[in-house]
């Protein structure tokens, strides 16, 4: 039916950029993308040991992907004003989010958004000490949009101005109101676009230990939901139907009356010896299983009933966050040095890695290990309540805090942008509004090491695809030489 628009989920991993995001599997050393964070991003960050310590405003602006979003906050935590315009009509009818279409709505609300912003705050732009602004990751033309208007205000009103990376707007949010959050801590990063685990050891100072090969865990929810016959943006809970909310939330939704042990799945990548995840082949046994059952007795396929999806939504919901329980505790056994499973697992990995059992304990230990100081969750899948269930038992065993940012605040939103700009601003990380562009592919580790902690589970020949869009947006980003608006109009 519209064969000729490119339909997206989020941050398809289908795409070149976000299958770039995984990019710290084969070039560990490739020095081109510390050039590209310091020369442009974090100029002062690295010479700078002293701190704003002043009160101050920041107004943030994200345009990532679907949702036109402004908050401003003040350097204690208080958020002052915020404004959201949301495209779930637009995108309904395409059953997906359609990049061409969320950028021109982005471009046609963005005055009205950051002046209702303001308008909630009793404020003029002349009263914001500080402009930040998402520069990525996210839909190009999207972030475009409001890295320009970020960028016309910081030069006309003579702002300092912050680049903000996306994930680390969702990384730090949780301290805006838990300013009691220390570094470092452990953040499990959980999105429509990603599914990370890191160390947070500063301000956009972050050691990723591991991510999706495939889908996000988001990504996977949203497909889920589709899978079961939930309209995009939509669920019918038995007695209602609930509008403009996410897959993860349908799924949520329908779980809650759900059987989990009615459809079990496998739990992915058991036996992988690293902290990665894959959410694809899940999928596929959903899509699979439901298909089947579809077609029992009929010669036409029928719709599931409420109590198949319900039990459907319970049981993929159990794998999916089975599956993310056991690689942070992969991960968290990692750092405290302590064994990463039975002893039936360590030599059913060893065989796979080809290794002998005793070189899994042997990895090298090239970070600073740190006393954590917490469990951070966030991004839009850290609203679930189940998972903030389940993911307590981890943080006793590890002794370690756990720390959520408020549920408001988990999906994307220009407040976490703003608190991210107090937090680099701050740290005087602030950067030149003439000469920034968007970067659609923008990974929070700048160093590529993730490989020398754990063995990749990619085939080599996926490696060297990875390898080859990641030096190709190097290389685009280095001959533009930081000049955003030699991109900006193409
Ligand atoms: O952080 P976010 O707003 O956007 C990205 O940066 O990607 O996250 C959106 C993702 C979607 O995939 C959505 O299905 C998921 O967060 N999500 C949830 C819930 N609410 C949103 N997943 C599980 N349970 C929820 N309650
Ligand atoms: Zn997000």
């Amino acid at each position: 039916m519209i064969s000729n628009i490119k339909l997206i989920n989020r941050f398809s991993s289908r795409s070149p950029q976000s299958l770039f995001l995984v990019h710290h599997y084969p070039f560990s050393n490739n020095s081109n993308i510390k050039i590209n964070n310091n020369k442009r991003y974090l100029s002062s960050s690295t010479m700078n040991t002293t701190t704003i310590d002043k009160p101050f405003t920041v107004i943030g602006i994200e345009t990532s992907c679907d949702d036109t979003s402004v908050g401003i906050v003040d350097s204690s935590g208080k958020i002052l004003g915020e404004y959201k315009v949301s495209q779930w009509n637009l995108h309904k009818v395409h059953n997906g989010i359609v990049p061409t279409i969320a950028s021109k709505a982005h471009k046609e609300v963005i005055d009205q958004v950051v002046e209702g912003a303001l308008e909630n705050a009793s404020m003029k732009i002349e009263d914001v000490d500080v402009i930040a602004v998402t520069v990525g990751p996210g839909m190009a033309h999207s972030l475009e949009v409001g890295v320009k208007k970020a960028s016309q205000l910081a030069i006309k009103y003579k702002k300092p101005f912050c680049s903000v990376n996306h994930l680390e707007g969702h990384s730090l949010v949780a301290r805006l109101n838990q300013p009691h959050i220390e570094f470092p801590f452990f953040t499990i990063l959980i999105s429509g676009g990603h599914t990370q685990l890191l160390i947070c050891h500063g301000v956009s100072n972050y050691t990723l230990l591991g991510t999706t090969c495939d889908d996000s865990i988001g990504e996977a929810l949203d497909k889920a939901a589709r899978i079961i016959d939930c309209r995009f943006g939509e669920v019918f809970d038995g007695e209602k139907i609930i509008s403009n909310i996410h897959g993860g939330q349908a799924i949520e939704i329908l779980a809650e009356k759900g059987n989990p042990s009615i459809y079990p799945f496998n739990v992915p990548m058991l036996n992988s010896g690293n902290c990665d995840f894959s959410f694809s082949g899940l999928k596929s046994e959903l899509q699979r299983r439901v298909g089947k059952i579809k077609q029992t007795n009929t010669a036409d396929e029928r719709p599931l009933t409420l109590q198949e999806q319900q039990d459907f939504a319970a049981s993929f919901q159990e794998c999916a966050f089975k599956h993310l329980e056991n690689k942070v505790t992969r991960a968290l056994n990692w750092y405290y040095n302590k064994p990463m499973g039975s002893k039936k697992t360590k030599a059913a990995i060893a065989k796979k890695n080809k290794l002998k059992e005793q070189d899994e304990q042997q990895q090298p230990e090239t970070i600073e290990k740190a006393p954590l100081k917490g469990i951070v969750v966030s991004g839009g899948v850290a609203q679930n309540q189940k998972l903030r269930k389940q993911l307590e038992s981890i943080s006793k065993k590890f002794r370690l805090p756990l720390y959520f940012p408020p549920t408001s605040l988990c999906t994307d939103n220009g407040t976490m942008i703003a608190w991210a700009g107090v937090e680099m601003y701050r740290n005087k990380m602030t950067s030149n509004p003439e000469t920034v562009f968007y970067i659609p592919v923008w990974p929070l580790d700048k160093n590529n090491n993730q490989n020398q902690f754990f063995k990749s589970t990619l085939k080599e020949k996926e490696q060297e695809i990875r390898k080859g869009w990641y030096n190709n947006v190097v290389n685009m980003f280095n001959k533009n030489d930081g000049d955003v608006n030699n991109k900006k109009d193409e």
